[in-house]
């Protein structure tokens, strides 16, 4: 039996994958076609949609283009990602699927072949195709044969970068998979609307200069700046309620947050970090960890942050709306010197309590003493 396995990240599936997958399947000619959303394509960040979520939009993007016989979905990827063995599809399927496959992806991905997890094994369990796309230069290793035809220029990450700012989508993506974004709120669609009518016109505004600022400092230190900005946009979701609410949602939520009771007791306002988390989670759809993360420790921080953690802190600590004499010099500096614009950031943070006799958090406690020790 001669099978296709089409595999990608599909983070959102596009009409660039559905040409592909069409042009190979006529070339090719399998049997079956099987395709696989990998739970985490080798080498690529987290995808930021859930692999159920994917796994759905691609049978709404792909399947629906091709002719019956061959409409298949495997969650092979997903299920052994959750087993936690770390097997990449293609030996998966070469082990349950015994016959001649016939992997195919795009040029970004065949491109990556040679960082790959034992490529010497890979090479000899299928036959290895890819999709050229105009704009990326250079050429896959030897093994790879090429498609004919050429691929629309289609990126998910610029795809993922677009919806997150509301612009239109409508050329890349198919109907059902635009539908099917909008429906769930992926990839921040929707977050402007439901912010302003949620925030007041100052919070709001201060969230949009975050996440401008968290954007731009994603690009200047090799972050995502789409995670950046999400993140950004997000931080503050939870100030839509007032410290009484905070209170009540934590309760009713059961939110695990440090030193609960003494935030409960002294500083409700100190929940909105979590509760901005639970709200990105459950309301607007974001599955994404590091996103998910950062917004949980913009306020309190934690020991050891990680690079998008630090990029959000800072972005939120000095943001253009900042009123403090400090603000448009660190802002400067978190371009040339990241933690050294975080140490600022804390101290200013910590300067402010302390002036106002305030409870500290031990988790801000505890980032401050790491960074004073560097
Ligand atoms: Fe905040
Ligand atoms: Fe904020």
């Amino acid at each position: 039996m001669r099978v296709l396995i089409f595999g990608g990240s599909f983070d959102p599936p596009h009409r660039g994958h559905a040409a592909l997958l069409l042009a190979a399947a006529n070339k090719i000619r399998p049997d079956k076609i099987l395709i696989v959303p990998a739970y985490q394509a080798p080498l690529k960040d987290s995808p930021q949609a859930s692999s159920d979520a994917r796994l759905a939009m691609t049978g709404l993007g792909i399947l629906d283009q091709l002719p019956l016989k061959w409409r298949k979905i495997s969650r092979i990827d997903a299920r052994e990602a959750r087993a936690r063995r770390r097997v990449f599809t293609v030996e998966t399927l070469a082990a349950v699927k015994p016959g001649e496959l016939h992997f195919v992806c795009g040029q970004d991905s065949a491109m990556s072949f040679p960082k790959w997890k034992d490529t010497a094994s890979l090479k000899s369990l299928a036959a290895w195709w890819y999709g050229s796309r105009p704009g990326i230069a250079g050429r896959p290793p030897a093994h790879f044969r090429r498609i004919p035809g050429q691929f629309p220029s289609i990126s998910s990450t610029e795809i993922r970068s677009r919806l997150a700012l509301d612009q239109d989508c409508s050329k890349e993506l198919l109907p059902a998979v635009s539908a099917f974004i909008d429906r769930n709120r992926l990839y921040g669609k929707g977050v402007l609307a439901s912010l302003k009518s949620t925030l007041s016109p100052n919070r709001y505004e201060h969230t949009l200069n975050v996440a401008a600022l968290a954007e731009s400092l994603a690009r200047r230190w090799g972050a995502d700046p789409v995670k950046a900005r999400l993140a950004g946009l997000l931080h503050d979701a939870g100030r839509r309620y007032s410290p009484r609410e905070m209170s009540a949602y934590a309760e009713r939520r059961r939110l695990e947050v440090p030193e609960r009771a003494a935030i409960l007791e002294l500083s409700p306002m100190l929940l909105h970090a979590h509760i901005s988390e639970d709200l990105a989670r459950r309301e607007f759809g974001i599955s994404d960890p590091e996103v998910l993360r950062a917004i949980k420790r913009h306020t309190l921080g934690d020991r050891r942050l990680g690079l998008l953690d630090r990029i959000l802190y800072v972005a939120d600590a000095c943001s253009l709306d900042r009123g403090h004499a400090s603000a448009p010099s660190t802002r400067a500096l978190a371009f040339s010197d990241l933690d050294a614009a975080l140490k600022l950031c804390v101290r200013e943070k910590i300067s402010h309590a302390l002036c106002h006799e305030s409870w500290l958090h031990p988790l801000t406690i505890a980032l401050w003493n790491f960074l004073a020790r560097r």
